[in-house]
């Protein structure tokens, strides 16, 4: 049962971008009134890279506390971090350099480890000491951030492969066939525990697929099955990917 669930839609990826920005921003002050810090996740791929740059922004910089913010990663890639496909190093280079940022209190994945299985039990285990239980005893981040890919796939839970159906673990190391690569990413336990999860979609190629997951609530999508059981989902669209819904 989803607590609640809003869907904006904006006439370009740019206003989407910005909308998200407000969202974000907004969720993380309000944490902030209740608590002395913001647990969230910043999500890879291409489609929130401007909604960094507007974070980066220096103006913004001055309304965000970023030195109560804890940065993790909802998925990671298994590249180095200074690799153009890093979803840590997209994140440094766009946002995390040009904020006031606490580097203690980044936590990026290393799904390029020589053991990614043991580097994600560690990531697990940070995530379980550091991040404060939700009603349902698992750790409940106050934002995570999504994307989603033309095939419906969220962090790097794909169609298809077994860890959409990982009922304990929280952070998992897997591979993906469809890609032919190791990833790293958050498991539906945790996504789903969080206070709110913020997905960003935009362009025409995901219009079907938006399709399929607002309207026919299609399971097979891995996007389908985010539902924040204690929390609100925002759904951030542009008309081009809202064409069909
Ligand atoms: C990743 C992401 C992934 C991404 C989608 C959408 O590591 O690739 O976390 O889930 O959000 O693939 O990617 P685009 O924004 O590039 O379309």
């Amino acid at each position: 049962m989803i607590e609640s669930k809003r869907m904006i839609v904006e006439k370009s990826p740019e206003q989407a971008a910005a909308k998200a920005t407000d969202i974000f921003k907004s969720i993380v002050l309000e944490t902030l009134e209740q608590r002395d810090v913001c647990n969230l996740a910043l999500s890879g791929g291409t489609t929130p890279r401007s909604m960094y740059h507007h974070l980066a922004d220096h103006a913004l910089g001055d309304v965000i506390p970023w030195s109560k913010v804890e940065v993790y990663f909802g998925d990671e890639r298994d590249v180095p971090q200074d690799d153009v496909e890093s979803n840590f190093g997209m994140a440094q280079r766009v946002l995390l350099d040009h904020a006031p940022i606490d580097w203690s209190r980044v936590h990026a994945m290393r799904a390029d480890a020589e053991d990614i299985d043991a580097a994600s039990r560690e990531y697990e285990n940070t995530i379980r000491r550091l991040v404060p239980a939700g009603p349902n005893g698992i750790p409940q981040f106050d934002l995570i951030m999504l994307g989603m890919g033309g095939d419906g796939h969220v962090a790097s839970l794909f169609p298809h492969t077994d860890i959409l159906e990982e009922p304990q673990r929280l952070v998992v190391a897997c591979h993906v066939p469809v890609l032919g690569r190791n990833r790293m990413t958050f498991t539906f336990p945790l996504i789903n525990a969080a206070r709110n999860i913020l997905l960003l979609v935009t362009g025409d190629d995901k219009a079907e697929v938006v399709e399929r997951i607002f309207k026919q609530g299609d399971q097979a999508l891995p996007a389908a099955r985010v539902a924040p059981q204690h929390g609100t989902m925002h759904v951030v669209l542009d008309t081009a990917a809202a064409r069909l819904v």
